[in-house]
């Protein structure tokens, strides 16, 4: 008989979206798919643990070497794909090579979490670089998918709940925010719930809802009065929060890649509407619920 098992390559296996949907996948009775997670380093703490898990392969590559990683895999059937944005003309080029490889290797499904982009995602790079590599990614992933009669499903998230922490950063985030006004609305997300959505992408890769479908996703729209007040609802504490001469700081220092987003947040924003993604995914968070059940500070 021939062999059905549908394997899927992981990217971002160790971080958030690709370990959420790990995670998602795994709890999901009888899961159909042989799970193969890249990481760098098959040594760290997190891919030593995912090692451990049922139905899952840790696989060590990097998006410099596409064609070395697929080549780990037999007949891979599906691919998750995550893109390291720090550098967005970097991620644009490991990404387009990663769909390549992904391709060749004769992958029929590919789910690629990228980002909302406001009102017309499907026409509007934005001026946000690393949202703007994402755009041509997507696009890439249309042409090539055709090539070997493949479908795609685009995620599109708004800001990551996960943002916001105790550190140096989480504490800049809510400083680059605040500089946008106390009344600036931001919509977030929990990648956690990310990672749900990713896996039914890939159960249900052949339905409608998922086949060749872009799904912008959020959780909660709300303004940082608001988050500050539920965080101190829930946890008693103030929000975390750094000086604003410090958010300006980071929006000069890392220009391209919060400077110019918390600009494009102030001036145009994302477009998803927060209570439609609920009807749809009756299960994504609002913030209180992710302060509750996920976050840091969960009692
Ligand atoms: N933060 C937000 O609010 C937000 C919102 C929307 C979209 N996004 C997008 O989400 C993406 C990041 O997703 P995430 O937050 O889930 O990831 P993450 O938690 O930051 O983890 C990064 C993952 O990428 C892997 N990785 C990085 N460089 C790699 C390389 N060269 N080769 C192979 N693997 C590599 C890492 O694996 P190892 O270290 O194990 O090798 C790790 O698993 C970015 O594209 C970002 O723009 C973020």
């Amino acid at each position: 008989m021939a062999n059905t098992t549908r394997r899927i390559v992981v990217s971002g296996a160790t971080g958030k979206q690709g370990g959420a949907l790990i995670s998602s996948l795994l709890s999901t009775p009888s899961q159909p798919f042989e799970i193969y997670a890249l990481t760098r380093n098959k040594t760290s703490k997190s891919a030593i643990a995912l090692s451990s898990k049922p139905n899952v392969f840790v696989i060590e590559g990097n998006f410099d070497n596409p064609s070395a990683v697929f080549r780990q895999v037999d007949k891979p059937w599906g691919f998750f794909s995550v893109t390291n944005p720090m550098n967005a003309k970097k991620e644009e080029a490991q990404g387009k090579a990663m769909t390549k490889a992904a391709v060749d290797a004769g992958v029929k499904h590919i789910v690629f979490t990228a980002t909302d982009r406001g009102k017309n995602s499907d026409e509007d790079a934005t001026p946000v670089p690393h949202f703007a590599s994402k755009f041509e990614i997507e696009k890439d992933i249309v042409e090539k998918s055709k090539l070997n009669g493949g479908t795609w499903t685009f995620l599109r998230p708004v800001a990551f709940y996960e943002n916001l922490s105790n550190d140096f950063l989480g504490k800049g985030f809510i400083s680059m925010w605040r500089l946008n006004g106390n009344q600036n609305k931001l919509k977030l997300i929990s990648t956690k719930d990310i990672g749900k959505v990713a896996a039914e992408a890939f159960l249900k890769a052949d339905q409608a809802q998922y086949k060749n479908k872009a799904i912008a996703l959020a959780g909660d729209e709300i303004s940082l009065d608001e988050a500050a007040k539920v965080f101190k609802e829930e946890t008693g504490s103030t929000i975390p929060e750094t000086f604003s001469f410090v958010g300006k700081g980071l929006k000069f220092a890392l220009h391209e890649q919060l400077g110019i987003m918390f600009n494009w947040f102030k001036t145009d924003g994302f477009g998803v509407d927060a209570k439609q993604c609920k009807e749809t995914y009756p299960f994504l968070k609002d913030f209180r619920a992710w302060l509750r059940t996920e976050s840091a500070w969960k009692k």
